[in-house]
């Protein structure tokens, strides 16, 4: 096993922890309380876990107005998120090639280009550096042996998928629609050929927005058990119990629950639009999977969802949810009662998965705890994502502390 270099994680996680949670389920032990709760695993998982992936960065509807740039945080790292003026979203490093100036602060339109507030560098929507005044002096906009080509802004490599944007800081990953291949061959009965198109975010709410104290293993891994469901969420057990889930492994990277009896009672009197080529006998299947590492996803016949989990410290999150719709389910007046109905059914879920999940950090404070035992059926996923988490640690490359992008 290659050792993990940077010698404080290495003692704080060391290669027989990692064993141990290779180990079978039964006699597997989780990831240490360090990885949750040691403020040194933010940055080292940012590189060495969610960097060597695709991770879910936003919701591309909420970052589509052409010409429109955001700014955001990811683990520390300042990022942007640029619609450029052909409407593709693209993300760079937020940073100025100049002296390094964080480039734009708060979300605006711009009319295509960027102008740094420091010294008015200025680069296109594509990241291309097209004014450096005064470079060569006073009126000198312009210097010999200075190339604007190679002092564009950084691209981060991104891609957009059912409506969420992800990107791979490393560069590294597999390219996405291979990535994702086991993933998309999974529900291509349920959404068909043109399932990608049909749905879009509502657009009668903002989704949904919750802060929580905890790590952002915390909320994957209460997300990959439904054993918790009829002490956690009576109401959601009513109508899609805990006898009824069974466990989805499509790959290494997605796994989670299904249930075949997903029923919710909603208020409004027009259902609302469904897929069409989901298939008319499982029209009540519904799966959760967990596209590793930060997005949760949830596939039902007439709508989808995503939660993206932004780790904001190591001891800190925010989810943002976003609803999407078939057709003008997304948009029509008719299927308002409905898409607020389910908003508000989803909200209590959400809600009362924080009080867990907040629990499960401070019990990791506790030299009574190290990891934990696993039920070799119940936990059989969160123990997947141990797996999974554990894997990328052994790989951690030789490069600690962070090197450039
Ligand atoms: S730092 Fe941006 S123009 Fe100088
Ligand atoms: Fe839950």
């Amino acid at each position: 096993m290659k050792p993990i270099l940077n010698q404080s994680i290495a003692t704080a996680v060391s290669a027989d922890n990692l064993a141990a949670v290779e180990r079978p389920a039964a006699t597997a032990c989780g990831l240490p309380n360090a990885t949750y709760t040691d403020p040194q695993f933010h940055s080292f998982e940012r590189e060495q876990v969610l960097g060597k992936t695709w991770a879910a960065l936003a919701f591309c509807a909420d970052h589509d107005r052409t010409g429109t740039v955001t700014p955001v945080d990811f683990m520390g790292l300042p990022l942007l998120i640029v619609c450029n003026q052909q409407g593709d979203l693209g993300v760079f490093h937020n940073v100025c090639s100049h002296r390094g100036m964080r480039l734009v602060n708060a979300t605006k339109h711009t009319n295509g280009l960027l102008v740094c507030p420091y010294h008015a560098w200025t680069y296109d929507l594509t990241g291309n550096l097209k004014a450096t005044p005064h470079i060569d002096g006073v009126g000198n906009h312009q210097m010999a042996g200075f190339c604007r080509e190679k002092h564009g802004l950084k691209a981060v490599r991104s891609h957009c998928w059912m409506g969420i944007l992800f990107i791979n800081l490393s560069g590294e990953a597999a390219e996405f629609n291979e990535h994702i291949a086991p993933l998309a061959a999974r529900y291509a009965p349920y959404l068909g050929g043109d399932g990608e198109r049909l749905l879009a975010q509502s657009q009668s709410d903002t989704g949904l927005s919750f802060e929580a104290q905890c790590n952002w293993k915390l909320a994957v891994e209460n997300y990959c058990e439904a054993y918790h469901l009829p002490w956690i969420h009576p109401s959601l057990n009513s109508y899609s119990p805990l006898e009824r889930h069974y466990h989805v492994i499509i790959s290494a990277d997605f796994a989670g629950q299904g249930s075949d009896t997903f029923n919710p009672i909603l208020a409004g009197d027009t259902p609302l639009p469904t897929l069409p080529c989901w298939p008319k006998e499982q029209l009540k299947i519904a799966e959760y999977p967990t596209f590793y590492p930060n997005l949760l996803l949830g596939f039902q016949v007439n709508h989808f969802y995503g939660v993206i989990i932004h780790p904001l410290a190591n001891d800190r999150i925010r989810e943002e949810v976003r609803f999407f719709y078939v057709g003008d389910g997304a948009s029509a007046e008719q299927h308002l009662r409905n898409r607020q109905s389910n908003l508000k059914a989803w909200r209590k879920v959400f809600s009362e998965d924080i009080d867990a999940i907040e629990g499960m950090q401070q019990g990791r404070k506790s030299p009574g705890f190290q990891g934990g035992v696993f039920s070799p059926t119940m936990d059989a996923l969160t123990h997947h994502f141990h797996q999974w988490v554990a894997r990328k640690y052994q790989q951690a490359d030789q490069r600690m502390p962070a090197q450039p992008y």
